[in-house]
């Protein structure tokens, strides 16, 4: 009888807490006012530690489901007590109900309350339109494909989301850099930005190899005479790579030296890897992001 009443107090308490969704918030409201939290959760014994009156707890938590996003972070408590087994204690205990609850009959049961306010908390204050997505995670190779998922996180308290959970493309997801940035990069001593050209993307490895300007010169097989496109006379030409770093400054870079003999220098290229995060190349030399890059030419002599 005991423990059918305690099963009724906690049905109660989910009931409330999922099927009462939440209404819809405001268009354009993307994260509800307060965050969005998770079901209440019991957490520890489950069971309750006296049998009538209210008079015992259980400890609850919940987490935030909505911290991982920008501009979404939650208030209010991440745990609470709340009391079990509400029905009223019988003769010969010494009272009815434990403080601060009164008996009184509830939707005809009579029992002790009233309902704390924590019990009736929802979560949320209102489902976002649209649902609240997760952020994307990394990509991921599956079959030929590049593949991100996300999650709905407001599924949890009921507001469904619109919209695909993955995306998908046959292409690494990292896009082509553009030298804008790079071009800026004039503070590294003697070299002069020079000469753009795009990566070379094996789409199915997610790496790339960039084909140094002095290379224009392979069927000779020396790489370091002066490349075929115009380049300022006073300038010796070195294979030179030019950047811009994630989160840093303007690096550069000899990708391979034409100050030494001529004939032992190798063909090389420079060569990135895509990070499927951040969705950033990375020069493999130095394991850096970046964001930008462009050939450039390095005043060894005059
Ligand atoms: C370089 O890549 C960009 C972006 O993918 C593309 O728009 C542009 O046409 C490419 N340039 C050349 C010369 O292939």
């Amino acid at each position: 009888m005991k423990s059918q009443f305690f099963s009724l107090i906690i049905f109660l308490a989910f009931f409330l807490c999922i099927l009462a969704a939440p209404p819809a918030c405001a268009p354009g409201v993307r994260c509800p006012p307060g965050g969005m939290w998770g079901q209440w959760a019991t957490f520890g014994s489950t069971k309750c530690t006296m049998d009538c009156g209210g008079c015992g707890v259980l400890f609850q938590t919940r987490t935030c489901m909505s911290s991982q996003i920008s501009g979404c972070p939650c208030t209010g408590d991440a745990s609470r007590y709340i009391p079990c087994n509400m029905q009223v204690c019988k003769y010969p205990a010494q009272k009815s109900c434990c403080p601060p609850y009164l008996p009184m009959v509830l939707d005809g049961v009579y029992t002790c309350g009233p309902l704390p306010k924590t019990m009736r908390d929802p979560g949320a204050s209102c489902c976002p339109v649209g649902g609240l997505w997760s952020d994307y995670a990394g990509y991921e190779r599956q079959g030929s494909r590049w593949v991100r998922t996300r999650k709905c996180l407001s599924a949890a308290i009921d507001c469904p989301c619109t919209g695909d959970s993955t995306e998908s493309s046959s292409n690494c997801p990292c896009p082509q850099p553009t030298p804008d940035e790079a071009k800026q990069c004039t503070a590294i001593p003697n070299a002069t930005p020079f000469y753009f050209l795009n990566l070379t993307i094996n789409h199915d490895q997610c790496t790339a190899a960039l084909n140094m300007v002095g290379h224009n010169k392979d069927p000779a097989k020396s790489y370091c005479n002066k490349p075929t496109i115009n380049y300022p006379r006073s300038f010796n030409y070195v294979a030179l790579l030019i950047m811009k770093e994630v989160n840093g400054g303007c690096v550069s870079d000899d990708v391979f030296d034409c100050d030494n003999n001529e004939n032992t220098i190798k063909h090389m290229d420079a060569t990135f890897t895509c990070d499927t995060n951040s969705l950033k190349w990375v020069y493999d030399f130095t394991g850096k992001q970046i964001s930008s890059y462009i050939q450039g030419i390095y005043k060894t002599q005059t």
